[in-house]
């Protein structure tokens, strides 16, 4: 990491578990600034039957995902480093493409969303587990927000799943994967 040192960190941490605590948490971040921005992107492009229903469910994710948003720049912060919040940063650093899908049906919004937060999710407790050593404060914040994300993905997931409790979009790798398998789930479904 070539980034410098911060010149203060929270007490007991190095300058350098500083850094790094800092730098894993500016990644999630961006994740999470991208995360917010798509999911109110969703909210505008959903369209068809239950539009109002899914609308409605994101407003409230939207709203949590921006005050996690907040509590990881606060922290970053905190540990001494400047936390990065403009799109252009974001975009740069960004190892995920841009939410690939425009005005669609709520169903394959909906898939493309479980994707997206598989996404998310995984990195973030990737994050929590690698702050699990360095920096109890920081696991603590991840921690806190996976239980409200995985609950997200949750509300996403439960328009998607069987009464055998099979996804419609299980083994899509890509948002548009599992925007297609969870289309075709519900196609076949009406013509049965
Ligand atoms: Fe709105």
């Amino acid at each position: 990491m070539s980034r410098d040192l911060p010149k203060y960190t929270v007490p007991s941490l190095t300058p350098e578990d500083g850094a790094r605590v800092a730098a894993i948490l500016q990644e999630r971040l961006h994740a999470l600034n991208d995360l917010a921005l798509t999911l109110k992107h969703v909210h505008w492009n959903v369209v068809g039957p239950h539009f109002i229903a899914v609308h409605e469910m994101l407003d409230p994710q939207v709203d949590a995902v921006r005050l996690m948003v907040d509590a990881t720049a606060e922290r970053i912060a905190t540990l001494g480093v400047a936390p990065v919040g403009t799109p252009g940063a974001l975009v740069a650093a960004r190892t995920w493409d841009d939410y690939a899908i425009g005005r669609a049906s709520t169903t394959e919004h909906l898939g493309a969303l479980d994707a997206v937060y598989v996404g998310v999710i995984t990195d973030h407790r990737r994050a929590a587990a690698d702050t699990e050593e360095l920096d109890t404060v920081t696991n603590d914040l991840l921690v806190g927000h996976l239980s409200e994300l995985e609950l997200f993905h949750w509300f996403v997931r439960a328009h998607l799943e069987s009464s055998g409790g099979a996804l419609s979009t299980a083994g899509a790798s890509t948002e548009k994967g599992a925007a297609a398998a969870a289309k075709s789930a519900t196609t076949s479904d009406s013509a049965q």
